[in-house]
């Protein structure tokens, strides 16, 4: 986690646990009227539903990031989402306004798999085997904003699931090797869709005595993964598509891109929140789906689509539980305290780090198609 100002984090009252949904749902109502048009309220997809029935605003962590910012008359921006979201809005975000994340241990596994040091200690390894400029640096959306800070620095860019490819076109077009942070199954899933071959990839394993690759792999390797993931979409496998397929006939099997390489390539089709969502409401009644995603999102799907069936790919519950942690009770205690004038739990990016992530922000929404 890069630097973040918590003013008065230590500060949740236990009392809000105590408070009854009912209650929390009305004072957290009131709250937002008192608030008008200060206050925005953003709720990424894998929220629960006591959550995204507040928000203003629903999507994914980009698309949250982009409305908010355009929204200038909010000073305030409740970001229901993780870390690194709440990150990328502060960066994206005008003079005046501020972000808030209702609880600061809502981090993502994957984007802690990559810090600054680790990722500068990489570099020096991948300049020592292959020389200057190694590699053009390409972090996704889920990483902290010191990484996307080491990318603006060094000519790369962020990327999204939905735009990784166009990204990649743009990389290459700079530099023959791209090094991609902090997801290997995304990078290694892109890569594929890009065409190039697996075995012009290398895994560097920031754990592993200089990365777990020689001198030669690395000269050798177009794109270098870096070995992180997403517990979540990690646990869906080939046998659960096999599975259901068995037991629903013409079923269709939909993934997100975090998924492993092997699922991504069993799977009908394979995409982005927003893709995910918009694929399965577009499509016609009757319709039999899979998905291999976080399960709040599945179930929301399956409630907005009554006319069709809607399975979760994996038998057992599988949430991201740092998602799960924003709840009503920390939401109605930011909104209260901003009420009260007294923001609370604010997430903000130091000047410099901001600079330079928005360098690599600002690389992507330059991109056409992107
Ligand atoms: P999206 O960018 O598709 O919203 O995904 C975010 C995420 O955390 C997926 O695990
Ligand atoms: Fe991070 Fe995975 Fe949760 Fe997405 S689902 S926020 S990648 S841990």
């Amino acid at each position: 986690m890069s630097d973040l100002m918590s003013i008065d984090a230590a500060s949740f009252s236990a009392r809000y646990l105590r408070m009854p949904p009912e209650e929390l749902d009305e004072r957290i109502r009131r709250a937002k009227a008192t608030l008008g048009s200060r206050a925005v309220v953003l709720g990424h997809h894998y929220q629960r539903e006591e959550i995204i029935r507040h928000a203003d605003i629903t999507g994914d962590s980009f698309k949250l990031s982009q409305m908010a910012a355009a929204r200038r008359e909010a000073l305030y921006i409740v970001f229901c989402g993780v870390h690194f979201m709440a990150e990328s809005a502060d960066i994206l975000a005008g003079p005046g306004q501020s972000v808030m994340l209702p609880d600061l241990k809502a981090g993502c596994s994957m984007a802690d798999m990559a810090d600054g040091d680790q990722v500068e200690e990489c570099w020096s390894r991948l300049e020592s085997a292959a020389g200057r400029d190694p590699a053009l640096p390409v972090t996704y959306m889920n990483s902290s904003a010191d990484i996307k800070a080491f990318c603006g620095d060094h000519g790369g860019s962020v990327c999204t699931s939905s735009n990784a490819c166009e990204v990649y076109r743009w990389a290459y077009g700079e530099r023959p090797r791209v090094l991609f942070l902090p997801d290997e199954h995304l990078g290694r899933n892109t890569g594929v869709a890009f065409g190039i071959p697996l075995d012009e990839m290398a895994v560097y394993d920031p754990l592993a005595p200089r990365g777990g690759l020689s001198d030669e792999e690395i000269r050798r390797a177009r794109l270098i993964l870096w070995k992180g993931h997403c517990s979540v979409h990690q646990r869906f496998t080939v046998q659960q598509i096999e599975r259901l397929r068995a037991l629903h006939p013409g079923i269709r099997v939909i993934v997100h891109p975090e998924c492993t390489h092997e699922v991504v390539g069993a799977a009908e089709e394979y995409g982005s929140t927003e893709r995910i969502i918009r694929r399965v409401t577009e499509s016609p009644d009757g319709s039999v789906w899979a998905v291999g995603t976080e399960i709040n999102l599945v179930m929301r799907l399956a409630a907005t689509n009554p006319t069709k069936t809607i399975l979760h790919l994996e038998d057992c519950v599988c949430f991201c539980s740092t998602m799960y942690r924003i709840d009503p009770p920390h939401l109605c205690w930011v909104l209260e305290s901003l009420v009260e004038g007294r923001p609370v739990n604010v997430i903000r990016v130091p000047a410099e780090t901001k600079r330079s992530a928005r360098a690599a922000l600002d690389r992507m929404l330059s991109l056409p198609g992107a």
